[in-house]
């Protein structure tokens, strides 16, 4: 902003007024009222008591006094910005999703970029996962690809999550630590869990300390179901590809750039955008059908696991363009709700179990954090398609939908009828065979814990090997507990023998017995794919 040009005075105080006029609005209560004088409450007399009758100051004190909001319970740090997808290749021979209709097609985004495990206060180079989380306002409705910068996943079942994140973020009897994963807690409960190494591989990894989020990778993670026209249905997953390549940071930049500039990231995202130098992403597809599904080595419902591009190559479909900051952070950043859910015709979900888990808690916790049913009507919320239900009143309804009928069917006529349903047009969920009894027993083919982070062990680079038993021996070194760092390098020793021999020393400690895995290790191919040094630009 610049300076202003309105006129200014001295009250009876001694106080400065910065007055209205020229271009300086009239400022007013939130209920419209001008305001005389902010400076001053109204007192009896000279000394005062204060008077309850000065309603201007009653409501700044009120609406101060309610401004925060619960942060998300977890990804609460983060930065967005809004921008546009352009469809580059027509999918419409594998799903009826209106946003890949067409090459040229343009669909308007918000992108909301997050750490995990700090809390809304807490620093950007964490070393952590980054939420990659992009709305796409579709005229067939919002899509939300709710993503991260890592392929793959902690844990299988979303019945393990409030686990997951009790163990990561500070300890209930301490308060400590906010932010990161070297602690006691988080290993133990990793170290417990043998379907957590792969991702543990990865978050130790230089892509846990990246340089910029114009310089990461994003994933859908789970597998989803792409739908078309004839009702015909493939496995789907999604991959952003940043236009300016993969960078990091290394650790020791890393600390001190949480030192000197806790806003790093934020900052970075702001500056490029306001100088018109926008980021890009490619979106990209992996897409293959049910009967080749069946004959991969592992589970692709597993959200543990990532389909080697090796084996299911990616095809680019469109671009993001990140183009425009937002007004005002915590009405767009803060309040955007995303919603694994939410998804157009066209797009559907598979059984995997975190998703299925997923697709419950962000609705629910929306209703925690921003306090009405009708949080869909924000403006970095709303559909930019019509938008017609008999859903009805609810804390801050802001909807004015005409018409007599709030139900259906009713036989009212014009604006008095409401809407009705889609049939075949709508979003028909795709009729997945489903067999079997009820039960709890994790499937045998999401037994097999180690093979994949095996590949990527073996595909880094050696100076990116360097930096993961670095990080290893840096993180359980904070372990105070020794049975927690034995039980995690046992389980280091079925990824790769060199691996947990160099974390064992650098720990000062004897090579545990391997623990036993709950399936045979297999070796798969390794993916140049996933170094970011193969991959920089
Ligand atoms: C928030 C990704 C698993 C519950 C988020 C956000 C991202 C994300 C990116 C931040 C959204 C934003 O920027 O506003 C993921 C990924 C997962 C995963 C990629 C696994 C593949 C889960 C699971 C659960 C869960 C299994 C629960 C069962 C939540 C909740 C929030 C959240 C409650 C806070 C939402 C809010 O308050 O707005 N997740 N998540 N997530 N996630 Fe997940």
């Amino acid at each position: 902003g610049t300076a202003s040009a309105a006129p200014e005075e001295l009250g009876n105080g001694g106080e400065l007024h910065q007055l209205a006029g020229g271009d300086s609005p009239v400022m007013t209560t939130a209920h419209g009222a001008p305001v005389q004088d902010d400076n001053n409450s109204l007192r009896a007399g000279d000394r005062g008591p204060t008077l309850m009758a000065d309603h201007a100051f009653r409501e700044k004190i009120f609406h101060f006094d309610h401004e925060r909001i619960p942060e998300r319970v977890v990804h609460a740090r983060g930065y967005g910005a809004h921008g546009v997808f352009e469809c580059t290749e027509s999918l419409a021979d594998v799903t009826r999703a209106s946003v890949f209709a067409e090459a040229g097609k343009q669909t308007e985004t918000f992108v909301r970029f997050s750490t995990v495990a700090g809390n809304l206060g807490s620093f950007d180079l964490a070393r952590d996962v980054r939420g990659f989380a992009t709305k796409f306002y579709t005229d067939e409705g919002n899509w939300d690809l709710v993503g991260n910068n890592i392929p793959v996943f902690f844990i299988q079942d979303a019945v393990k999550f409030p686990d997951l994140v009790h163990s990561v973020k500070e300890e209930p009897d301490r308060g400590f630590p906010q932010a990161g994963s070297a602690h006691d807690t988080f290993w133990d409960f990793v170290s417990l869990m043998p379907e957590a190494t792969h991702m543990t591989l990865w978050t130790m990894s230089d892509r846990a300390i990246p340089r910029s989020f114009r310089m990461m990778e994003g994933f859908g993670v789970h597998t989803f179901r792409f739908v078309n026209d004839a009702g015909e249905s493939s496995f789907v997953k999604f991959h952003w590809k940043p236009v300016l390549g993969m960078q990091s940071v290394v650790w020791n930049e890393a600390v001190k750039i949480n030192g000197a500039d806790p806003d790093f990231h934020r900052r970075d995202l702001f500056d490029a955008i306001t100088a018109g130098d926008f980021p890009q992403w490619e979106l990209g597809v992996q897409v293959f059908d049910d009967a080749f599904a069946d004959e991969f080595d592992f589970d692709v419902l597993d959200a543990t696991k990532l389909i080697p591009e090796e084996l299911v190559p990616i095809r680019t479909v469109g671009t993001m363009t990140l183009n425009r900051v937002v007004d005002n952070v915590f009405a767009e950043i803060e309040q955007v709700a995303f919603m694994t859910q939410n998804v157009p015709p066209g797009i559907d979900f598979s059984n995997d179990p975190l998703l299925q888990g997923r697709n419950f808690s962000y609705l629910d916790t929306q209703l925690k954090r921003l306090g009405s049913t009708n949080f869909s009507q924000l403006p970095v919320n709303a559909p930019r398609c019509p938008v017609a239900h008999f859903q009805r009143d609810g804390h801050m309804q802001t909807s004015t939908q005409p018409g007599r009928a709030a139900y259906e069917p009713n036989s009212f006529t014009g604006d008095d009828r409401g809407p009705r349903e889609a049939g075949s047009d709508g979003h028909v969920p795709f009729p997945a065979p489903v067999e079997g009894e009820t039960r709890r027993i994790r499937a045998e083919s999401f037994r097999d814990h180690y093979s994949q982070g095996r590949q990527f062990w073996l595909s880094q680079t050696p100076v990116e090997q360097d930096h993961i038993v670095a990080a290893y021996v840096f993180e359980l070194g904070k372990c105070e507990v020794p049975a927690i760092r034995e039980r995690m390098v046992a389980n280091l020793r079925n990824v790769d023998e060199s691996l947990a021999g160099r974390v064992a020393d650098g720990l000062g400690m004897p090579l545990p017995a391997a623990s036993t895995p709950a399936a045979p290790v297999v070796e798969t191919e390794v993916s140049p794919a996933l170094s970011i040094l193969a991959n920089a630009k």
